[in-house]
């Protein structure tokens, strides 16, 4: 039976969940791919740290073990940051290595750089856990939607935000609390700023964006404001007035103005249908003009919701390798732009 081997990068919320995966589901993602996926070494920061989890794998601090080992077939990154993720992540392909990642800093600023990389060396670069956790997204937008001319991506893209409006909503919590609520389940960024300002949202914005209006749209394309701001007066006021207050990231496409991504606040009325969106759980709306309306709702954060995504990817990568069809889907939206100017 052929064995695909595997280097994991960072074993934290998402890398535990990653590896829990690939145990409880083994005998049936075998199955599924017609190989074995086996996690062969896994880069960890401190090798003195216990990690009990880690019990039985490979365990190194140096990224040559896994990106010059030959016997290794795909790298997931799920260290998170720019660097040296980054870097690793190009290391990998350079040797020939497909990479699976959830890393929507390096997506957003670097997507360009790793799909040139993917394709110079025939590799796969895989992302859907970058977006919405658990939510299938990425690969609906890459190949179950390309047939349409999509106008308008709309949604809840930060589980944590989201967790935390509801609670300060529903129970009336208190803001620090409440993140440090966030923060214990595992949804927040190693930086918890880039939730609470935005910037994740933003990232993940610019994602979506890109692969929804098939040109390149960056974070510092994205107007960004996050939930700082926030007052238990404004949830107050919403609620009185029928409204619940929501941090909604929304990309347009119209022939008049372009491509226009934001991230910001929102009153929504309780009966539109984001309004119902509520802890962890993120949605995202698309309208096409071929489609209509879709609606992608799940966990958009956490460790299982988020591996199954990661592992999904994975899977897909064995696929290729199995039957040697890389690079199936080739990417076309790093090239063009034709974006809004944001204001001053
Ligand atoms: P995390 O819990 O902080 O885990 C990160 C892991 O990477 C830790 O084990 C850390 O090592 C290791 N690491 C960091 N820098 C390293 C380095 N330079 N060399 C070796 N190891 C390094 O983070 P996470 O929540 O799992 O998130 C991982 C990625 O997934 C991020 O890109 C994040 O944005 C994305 N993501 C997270 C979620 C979620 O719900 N958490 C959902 C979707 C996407 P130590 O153990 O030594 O600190
Ligand atoms: N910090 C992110 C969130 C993790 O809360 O949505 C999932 O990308």
């Amino acid at each position: 039976e052929k064995v695909i081997r595997v280097g994991l990068l960072g074993a934290g919320t998402v890398g535990s969940g990653v590896i829990q995966v690939l145990e409880m589901n083994r005998r049936q993602i075998t199955e599924r791919v017609g190989a074995q996926i086996q996690l062969k070494t896994v880069l960890v920061r401190n090798l003195a740290k216990k990690r009990p989890q880690l019990e039985g794998y490979v365990l190194t601090d140096n990224i040559d073990d896994i990106v010059k080992d030959e016997e290794i077939d795909v790298v997931v990154e799920l260290m998170g940051g720019l660097e040296p993720a980054r870097e690793y992540m190009l290391k990998a392909m350079e040797h020939g290595k497909s990479v699976v990642t959830a890393n929507k800093d390096v997506v957003a600023q670097f997507g360009k750089e790793m799909f040139a990389m993917a394709e110079k060396h025939d590799v796969d670069f895989m992302f859907e856990a970058s977006v919405g956790g658990g939510i299938p997204i990425i690969t609906p937008l890459k190949q179950c939607l390309t047939a349409n001319k999509i106008t308008e991506i709309m949604g809840i893209v930060n589980g944590t935000t989201n967790y935390m409006l509801t609670k300060m909503t529903e129970c009336g919590s208190d803001y620090d609390e409440v993140l440090k609520e966030a923060q214990a389940k595992g949804y927040a960024e190693a930086n918890p700023s880039a939730d609470v300002d935005g910037l994740d949202a933003a990232r993940k914005a610019a994602i979506l964006a890109s692969l929804a209006f098939n040109t390149r749209v960056e974070l510092k394309d994205v107007s960004v404001e996050g939930i700082t701001k926030i007052t238990p007066d404004d949830i107050e006021y919403a609620r009185n007035l029928g409204y619940v207050v929501k941090l909604l990231a929304v990309g347009k496409d119209s022939p008049e103005h372009g491509v226009d991504v934001r991230v910001h606040p929102v009153f929504l009325p309780k009966e539109h249908p984001l309004a119902a969106v509520n802890g962890v759980f993120n949605a995202i709306f698309v309208r096409g003009n071929a489609i209509g309306e879709a609606m992608f709702y799940g966990q958009g954060a956490g460790s299982l919701p988020t591996a199954s995504a990661v592992v999904a990817d994975i899977i897909d990568v064995s696929r290729d390798i199995v039957n040697d069809t890389f690079g199936r889907v080739r990417c076309t939206c790093y090239e063009q732009k034709r974006l809004c100017p944001l204001e001053e």
